[in-house]
């Protein structure tokens, strides 16, 4: 009787650990869907809009690309969200020395004529992601479309070494080409 009795609660123990099991990794299923995928897209939808940005010099002119780029389109401007604005001199210019705080999103826009948007190139802040590098930054390069270019995940691997030259400031370029 006794034996009976703990069979019967043990089956329900292991019942109950079988639902809690289940209802745990249905949850994560639907909050880890390919986070590479979801990288990108946090990034597309932070960057496509240049609302409460300050640009670069503080002008949205579209400049000419720079003798040293490695982005092949003809025309482009560069943004900085509040948090990587605070970086920025009065005229628009990153700050020498600067260290972009946690949050700091930039994006370059690149055209490939005065009216044609083709690609963002971002750099943003972020050192809890899965895709940052060492020095918490995650690159993206989303074309105006949404569709990927370089997927986050790369981790700036096709980015950094030149990011990384001499008078970059914190991987910042802009100052160095556009002074
Ligand atoms: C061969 C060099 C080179 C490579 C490779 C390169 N960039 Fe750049 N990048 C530049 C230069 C130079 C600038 C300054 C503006 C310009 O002339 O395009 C720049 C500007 C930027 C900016 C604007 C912020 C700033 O001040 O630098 C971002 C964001 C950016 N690049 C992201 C990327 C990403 C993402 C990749 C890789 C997918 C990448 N870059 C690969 C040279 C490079």
């Amino acid at each position: 009787m006794t034996l009976k009795i703990n069979l019967k609660s043990v089956t329900l123990m292991n019942l109950f650990a079988l639902f809690i099991v289940l209802v745990y990794s249905c949850k994560k299923e639907t909050t880890e869907i390919n986070p590479s995928i979801n990288t990108d897209k946090i990034l597309y939808d932070l960057s496509k809009s240049n609302t409460g940005f300050v640009w670069y010099k503080n002008s949205d002119v579209l400049l000419n690309k720079s003798s040293g780029t490695g982005h092949f389109q003809a025309l482009l401007r560069t943004r900085y969200n509040a948090v990587a604005s605070t970086q920025l001199d009065a005229s628009g210019k990153v700050k020498t020395g600067s260290i972009f705080p946690e949050g700091s999103l930039i994006v370059k826009e690149l055209y490939d004529n005065s009216t044609t948007l083709s690609r963002y190139a971002i750099l943003y802040k972020k050192s809890d992601s899965q895709d940052a590098d060492p020095r918490g930054w995650v690159w993206g390069y989303i074309n105006a479309n949404g569709s990927v270019a370089d997927a986050a995940s790369n981790k700036g691997r096709t980015c950094i070494s030149c990011h990384s030259q001499n008078g970059n400031i914190d991987y910042m370029l802009m100052n160095k080409f556009f002074q």
